[in-house]
């Protein structure tokens, strides 16, 4: 299989390359040296090719998630986002997916449209205040503040606070630290013994979150005993009932913090780059608002469904700054498989990652250029080389609920700001928001400023 040399025989570079969260870029320069299949480490290969992503991620497939996603997350619980085991995820997911799917989300859209129109209000006070306002931080208050709501009965209260509360340091806290779990898992498992801060601060930050999410459960149940018939509806409404759903606290817990950890930075990076693609291109951003300007008040999601224009900006930034555009590592099943006419041996670990395919440019011509009108007229490649939330039995949960505040975002945020255009302020530049990625994306400044 073609790749460097060094790979054949160590996996040291490219551990260099994900400690320093430039893996899928790395990996992209591979694949523009020698073609859709490379060999990035001695049992691992990314490939970028539509046929491979069918295989790889569709129903029922036997490309598996490794225990590396388990060590993605602290304590190594198995969730439905961490399991590689296909019983368990498919049993878990029949619980989860009813609530979640896109027409029993349209009972919660006035707490997800209450916290959207607060983040608006909360940027338009802070370019009052500070002539600029960080649309990375809003964001990331509101998907945080909606996806706690939806999933606990309560919000974590950022937008009101306008700042981070302890709950989300320490789950920035533990995040920042993926790398280092994902590669060494044997000196952080090994930490917990040792007299060092940086160790003591992650073991307490893991009992925090442990003990808080609990607590929000505990009470959510509490409020369910007092009102039976009428609960604040969640995510987790009809899974509390242990009889019937077979799940314990404990089990829910673990689920509900998969949904908050998957479900908030993800949004936050999505609908910061939107903004920041459409505000530095007058072109676009003119288009989009004279489009949002035809909406009856008070805007409805119901009414942003089939805006063509909004739609095609939203899958644009999906393709271009897509949140995840590390490959979606799975283990190849025991008999190997073909690929590009090349056998891969069972245990390999494969990939294939957004970053590639969503810039091939045979499918997406101008792959580097954010041009939003190439969705007018999807062609089944486009369709299929499109990962942005994954594929098969494995495809994002949350997308429905992702696509409800991608698209309410950005119509209030463009109809309150019609003339937002990038910062230089504060000595913002392009350079804040050059992609880092780990697993997830974010823009390397961690802030994006823009002006109104
Ligand atoms: C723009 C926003 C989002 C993006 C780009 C995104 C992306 C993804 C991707 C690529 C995967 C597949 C991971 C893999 O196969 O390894 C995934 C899975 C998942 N996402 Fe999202 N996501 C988003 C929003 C959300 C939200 C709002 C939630 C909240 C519920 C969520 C919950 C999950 C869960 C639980 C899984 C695992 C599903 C399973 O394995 O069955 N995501 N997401």
């Amino acid at each position: 299989i073609p790749g460097p040399e060094n790979s054949k025989w160590t996996d040291l570079v490219y551990i260099y390359y994900w400690l320093n969260g430039q893996v899928p870029f790395y990996i992209h320069q591979l694949h523009e040296k020698y073609g859709p299949i490379v060999r990035t480490g001695p049992s691992r290969v990314d490939i970028c090719d539509i046929s491979a992503v069918k295989e790889i991620h569709r129903t029922n497939s036997r490309f598996l998630k490794s225990d590396w996603y388990r060590k993605l997350v602290p304590g190594g619980f198995e969730n439905m986002f961490t399991t590689g085991d296909p019983h368990f995820h498919s049993a878990r997911r029949r619980l989860l997916a009813s609530p979640i799917s896109d027409s029993s989300l349209t009972r919660m859209e006035p707490i997800i449209l209450s916290r959207v129109q607060m983040a608006i209000d909360r940027i338009a006070e802070e370019m009052g205040k500070r002539g600029v306002a960080d649309v990375f931080k809003w964001w990331l208050f509101m998907a945080t503040d909606v996806i706690g709501e939806l999933s606990f009965g309560e919000s974590f209260r950022m937008l009101e606070a306008g700042e981070k509360t302890q709950y989300s340091l320490d789950l920035e806290h533990i995040s920042s630290l993926q790398p280092i779990r994902t590669t060494f898992p044997l000196l952080v498992n090994l930490g917990r013994y040792l007299p060092l801060p940086v160790f003591k601060k992650t073991a307490d930050a893991g009992k925090r979150l442990g003990s808080y999410s609990f607590k929000s459960i505990e009470r959510y149940k509490q409020m369910i005993a007092e009102n039976p018939n009428d609960p604040k509806p969640t995510l987790f409404t009809k899974i509390f009932d242990s009889e019937k759903s077979g799940l314990t606290l404990e089990q829910i817990r673990s689920e509900a913090q998969g949904y908050i950890v998957a479900g908030s930075d993800t949004t936050a990076v999505t609908l910061t780059y939107l903004i920041y693609a459409v505000s530095r291109d007058t072109r676009v951003r003119d288009k989009l608002v004279e489009e949002l300007a035809s909406l009856p008040e008070p805007v409805a999601d119901r009414n942003l469904r089939d805006l063509p224009y909004l739609n095609q900006v939203i899958n644009e930034t999906l393709r271009l700054y897509t949140a995840v555009p590390f490959g979606l590592p799975r283990s190849t099943p025991s008999e190997g498989a073909n690929f590009d006419g090349y056998f891969v041996p069972g245990g390999t670990t494969v990939s294939t990652q957004s970053y590639s395919m969503h810039r091939d440019p045979a499918i997406f011509p101008d792959p580097n250029d954010f041009k939003p009108e190439r969705w007018e007229d999807v062609t089944k490649d486009m369709k299929d080389a499109s990962l942005p939330f994954g594929g098969g039995s494995r495809v994002c949960i949350g997308l429905h609920l992702a696509r409800i505040e991608l698209r309410l975002g950005a119509a209030l945020f463009f109809r309150k700001f019609p003339y937002a255009h990038p910062s230089t302020k504060e000595g913002m530049s392009e350079e804040d928001m050059v992609m880092k990625s780990f697993f997830l994306m974010a823009p390397q400044g961690h802030r994006c400023l823009i002006e109104a």
